[in-house]
């Protein structure tokens, strides 16, 4: 796929929306005549829209139903969105997606990593992003960026899971290369800077 495939990776609150607008409107200027695609989990389908609503608002979720419903969301997210976009060429900006689950079905909930891995390849047929942005926060700060906001189920988890999902996502960095972390309690427009000089890197 001649495609370029970003994601952005981070426990609730690391500031990806701020940065997936920054870095978006750095790449219209410097690429003005490439597409960009922008998708996000769970959620960017029809039917990913009705998974975001149960995931995020049902009231108890078994873990495991919890994992497929987000596979069920990517799946669709793979062969409606990302996939027909990079065969096109565009550079494609997910905010979520694999290691997402990893995070937080395997280190926060405690489902095993590789079944878990088999089942996610499966869902994604073994698409993996070319470069993944991690936003890294502490759990104090994520949860002091949360404060006066709705919270949703599973912004309403303790500290000890977010803590767990943190270090899930840490692991993941320093197993692949793909995945470069960022200081997110770093300067907003600095931190922008620094993503876009990696983001560089790997356009083609
Ligand atoms: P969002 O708030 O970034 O849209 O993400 C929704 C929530 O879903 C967030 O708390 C992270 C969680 N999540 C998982 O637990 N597993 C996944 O695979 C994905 C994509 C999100």
């Amino acid at each position: 796929m001649s495609g370029v495939f970003i994601t952005f990776e981070g426990i609730d609150q690391a500031g990806k929306s701020t940065q997936i607008e920054k870095l978006v409107k750095r790449l219209k200027k410097e690429y003005p005549d490439r597409e960009i695609v922008q998708s996000f989990e769970p959620g960017a389908t029809e039917l990913g829209a009705k998974l975001r609503n149960i995931i995020l608002h049902e009231d108890a979720i078994s873990a495991h139903a919890e994992l497929l419903l987000y596979l069920a969301d990517r799946a669709e997210n793979v062969n409606k969105v990302l996939v027909p976009a990079l065969s096109r060429g565009c550079i494609v900006i997910s905010d979520r997606y694999i290691d997402s689950t990893v995070a937080y079905q395997c280190s926060g909930r405690v489902l095993d990593r590789s079944t878990v891995l088999t089942m996610t390849n499966f869902a994604t047929s073994g698409l993996l992003p070319d470069l993944t942005i991690l936003l890294d926060i502490t759990v104090e700060e994520s949860k002091k960026r949360l404060l006066g906001l709705n919270a949703d189920r599973l912004e309403q988890e303790n500290n000890e899971f977010f803590e767990q999902v943190r270090s899930g996502y840490l692991k993941i960095a320093h197993d692949e290369k793909r995945v470069h972390v960022f200081d997110a309690m770093a300067d907003i427009d600095k931190l922008s800077e620094d993503i876009y000089e990696v983001v560089s890197s790997v356009m083609v």
